[in-house]
């Protein structure tokens, strides 16, 4: 490709390629927005957005929702333990009038899906009407835990990605469109 050279960035010291193209996430949030609009008009529910990950797609998502509705945030705070505490995650910020909520999840990625059946699991404690699970993107080559989302705007390849929220070490959540990290080239002598 003439232009392939502008399709790859460098985030930290990483280089990625342009993979899914902003007009092509645009596309599908418009259809996602439709089906909620119809799913849940006049059930008042509120958008759960997974902070940080999720900011630009609940942005872009909520411009198009038109039903009567409210937004809340969470955030997932994971710990690295050691081999015998395991994985610990702490969830902030969770409103408990969601009691009987219509609840939708709009989160960014669904990999291991271990942050997601973590997330369910803490929202049943608040026995809402019902949880409905969002993301942007799905890995599900990576899926080792049983979640299945509702909503999946793309499914993707098990590579790293960056770009629309998603970030590398906290970096390159401001990309417009999202992109994968460049294979390392093979090396010819
Ligand atoms: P899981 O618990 O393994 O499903 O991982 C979910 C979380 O890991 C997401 O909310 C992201 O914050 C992060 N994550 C997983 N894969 C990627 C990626 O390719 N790029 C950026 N963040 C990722
Ligand atoms: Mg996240």
């Amino acid at each position: 490709m003439e232009n392939s050279k502008l399709d790859i960035i460098k985030v930290n010291n990483l280089s990625f390629e342009k993979y899914i193209d902003k007009e092509d996430i645009k596309k599908n949030i418009k259809l996602l927005a439709k089906s909620i609009n119809i799913k849940f008009e006049h059930k008042d529910p509120v958008f759960l957005a997974v902070l940080d990950g999720s900011f630009m797609f609940t942005a872009d998502l909520l411009k198009r929702v038109n039903i009567h509705s409210t937004l809340s945030f969470v955030k997932i705070k994971s710990y690295e333990g050691t081999e015998s505490t395991g994985n610990h995650k702490e969830l902030i910020g969770l409103d408990k009038d969601l009691t009987g909520k219509h609840i939708i999840i709009l989160e960014d990625i669904i990999d291991t899906g271990l942050t997601m059946k973590y997330l369910i699991n803490e929202l049943n404690k608040i026995n809402p009407a019902s949880i409905t699970i969002t993301s942007l993107l799905i890995k599900r080559d990576a899926l080792k835990f049983n979640v299945e989302p509702d909503f999946a705007l793309f499914e993707i390849q098990n590579d790293f990605v960056v770009g629309y929220g998603l970030d590398f070490d906290g970096y390159g959540r401001n990309l417009k469109h999202i992109y994968k990290v460049c294979k390392p080239e093979p090396v010819i002598s």
